[in-house]
């Protein structure tokens, strides 16, 4: 039957997100499958239903799309779509709530202070300070690509990076920031059927990965297969596995994660259940370093799509 891949949307990963469907939207295409671009910023969604999709491929990006909302609509008009089901993905668009599951299991993840948009005094945001060190990251709860994403490195900045979070969300993420590697790790499949794909080690300029590093310079080396130390991988890819199946994930997601350079140890920085597909994205990235096309993903992901 017609697949509608939803893209665009009304996030401020929108324009990430048309890339991402565009992405996907070729692919299917050239493999056979009747594919639509459906943009829920331009149509309510009961209009899949009218037009007579049969199954959506969700290449939204953050709110109103990859947060359960659109999930849950969707459930309800009895169409099945790619990826997470609701609660999932409205855990895991939240970082606070995801380092809450994780924490309440044992996972690793770098401590974090919870602010709430609004005045605040400085007296509070010194005592962040003091409790996170520096330097620290300050973002919205509910956010992608670093967008409003704040490297905290002297304790006079704390003000203007809550501010810019606070722009968009009422929640902000202060977090501790762990020095060292970063990595991610994408999986593919469903409960004991999820595995893990190879670990891209990124290395941005002075460790820059943000927005314009992430999608429109060609300055940040992605190393995969990886460069960790022998087992480092193995233990990466297990840890994620956890990671998501303790969230309830389904069909497919992406991990990022921090490895300390003093200790070697990985902390878990969130989860992206609608995981970029541009040109410069990790999950193809990972896969094509599995022997797994970008055309294949496309379609694996798709093979997965439930209610
Ligand atoms: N939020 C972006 C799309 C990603 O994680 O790939
Ligand atoms: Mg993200």
């Amino acid at each position: 039957g017609k697949v509608a891949v939803l893209m665009g949307g009304r996030s401020a990963e929108r324009e990430i997100s048309l890339m991402s469907g565009r992405g996907v939207l070729t692919a299917l295409r050239a493999r056979g499958v009747d594919a639509h671009a459906f943009d829920p910023a331009e149509q309510p969604l009961d209009e899949l239903k009218r037009q007579g999709f049969a199954r959506c491929f969700i290449a939204l990006h953050g709110r109103y799309g990859e947060d359960g909302t659109v999930q849950g609509a969707l459930e309800l008009l009895g169409i099945p779509y790619t990826g997470a089901g609701v609660l999932a993905s409205s855990l895991a668009i939240d970082k606070i709530m995801t380092k809450r599951a994780w924490l309440a299991e044992g996972l690793p993840t770098p401590r974090h202070v919870l602010l709430h948009r609004g005045p605040h005094d400085a007296a509070r945001l010194q005592a962040v300070v003091a409790e996170l060190g520096l330097p620290l990251i300050v973002k919205p709860s509910r956010e992608g690509s670093s967008i409003g994403l704040t490297k905290v490195t002297r304790a006079e900045q704390m003000d203007a990076a809550v501010a810019t979070a606070a722009r968009l969300d009422a929640d902000i993420l202060c977090e501790q920031f762990i020095a060292g590697d970063e990595v991610t790790c994408s999986i593919l499949g469903t409960g004991e059927g999820a595995r893990a794909l190879p670990v891209i080690h990124i290395v941005a300029p002075e460790g820059n990965y943000d927005y314009q590093n992430k999608y429109f310079t060609d300055v940040t080396e992605y190393r995969v297969p990886c460069d960790l130390p022998p087992g480092e991988e193995a233990a990466i890819q297990a840890l994620v596995l956890k990671a998501y199946r303790l969230l309830g994930c389904r069909g497919w997601g992406r991990l990022d994660v921090m490895i300390d350079a003093a200790t070697r140890r990985p902390w878990l920085l969130e989860l992206n259940t609608s995981p970029g597909m541009t040109g410069h994205s990790l999950v193809p990235m990972a896969a094509k370093a599995a022997g797994i096309s970008y055309e294949d993903l496309c379609l694996q992901v798709l093979a997965d799509a439930g209610l």
